[in-house]
């Protein structure tokens, strides 16, 4: 159950990178179900179109595009479909990500560009290919950043530099932006259960372990991170820009360092 009203984001267009699994499809169809009409791209259709059935069998609409986010001309011929469609883009969810575990030692240039280019760059992309559409009407652009640089995380070089850069070019976009009338504010999610970072980052009995060290003693649910979304995208917080909001349960808090309990 949502704490928000089902219209809230009537007549509103969002698009959501990453929109295929996890976080992304979570708040992909929380966008939708209160009232925006949802564009999603990742790298592989089958996965988008079966988020987008459970969108549109929900009642609400979906365009699911497959685009890297690494390429600029793809997220160009997304934002292009958009407006073909609608006419219209208010909010733009940079959620498409990369991880896997690897101690820097064993890391490759390429592994380390390759988690950069996703998340750092793939997000820059994003929101490059969306202002001339949100620069239209003011908007809203959410990044999904993460709390792996508020310490040192060991096995996590590549993600922790790319979140990190995420948070900067969070707060610059909010800057250079904020007179265009586009807010542009980010969330860092912490230990997320039923979604495929989780699933690399922490398999098996490793959870009950991170659990203990969270201190509100559980994992966040990926609804609990669209409730997030839906206020940060709501009038609710329509003085909030350059904001990076930790939705953890208190866990970056507390100094441990739950990806570290493999080292
Ligand atoms: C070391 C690795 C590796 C590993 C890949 N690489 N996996 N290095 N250990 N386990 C290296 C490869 O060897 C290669 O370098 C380079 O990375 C690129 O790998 P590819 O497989 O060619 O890349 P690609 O097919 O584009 O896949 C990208 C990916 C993959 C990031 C490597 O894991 C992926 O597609 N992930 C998407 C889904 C995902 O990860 N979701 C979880 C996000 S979790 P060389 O030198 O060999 O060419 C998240 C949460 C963070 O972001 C916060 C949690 C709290």
């Amino acid at each position: 159950m949502s704490s928000f009203r089902e219209d809230l984001l009537r007549g509103q267009v969002a698009l959501v990178t990453g929109g295929g699994s996890g976080i992304g499809a979570g708040i992909a169809a929380a966008l939708a179900g209160h009232g925006a009409r949802v564009a999603i791209c990742g790298r592989t259709q089958a996965k988008l179109d079966a988020v987008a059935e459970g969108i549109v069998a929900a009642g609400g609409e979906c365009l699911a595009l497959a685009a890297d986010v690494r390429r600029p001309e793809a997220l160009a011929a997304v934002t292009a479909a958009i407006e073909a469609r609608w006419g219209q883009l208010d909010v733009l969810v940079n959620g498409a990500a990369g991880n896997f575990l690897a101690p820097a030692a064993a890391l490759s240039a390429n592994g380390f560009g390759t988690v950069v280019d996703i998340d750092l760059k793939g997000t820059f992309n994003a929101c490059k290919a969306a202002l001339p559409l949100l620069e239209r009407r003011g908007g809203v652009v959410i990044n999904i950043s993460a709390t792996l640089h508020y310490a040192g995380t060991p096995l996590q070089a590549h993600a922790a530099s790319a979140k990190a850069g995420i948070d900067a070019l969070t707060r610059t976009l909010a800057v250079e932006w904020g007179p265009l009338q586009i807010r542009v504010n980010a969330i860092a999610p912490g230990p997320i259960a039923g979604t495929e970072g989780m699933e690399r980052l922490a398999p098996g009995a490793i959870r009950e372990r991170m659990t203990a060290q969270i201190p509100l003693r559980r994992f966040g649910t990926i609804a609990e991170i669209a409730e997030a979304v839906l206020f940060m995208v709501s009038p609710a917080s329509a003085y909030m820009t350059g904001a990076v909001v930790v939705v953890d349960g208190g866990q970056w808090l507390t100094g441990t360092n739950f990806v570290g309990l493999f080292g």
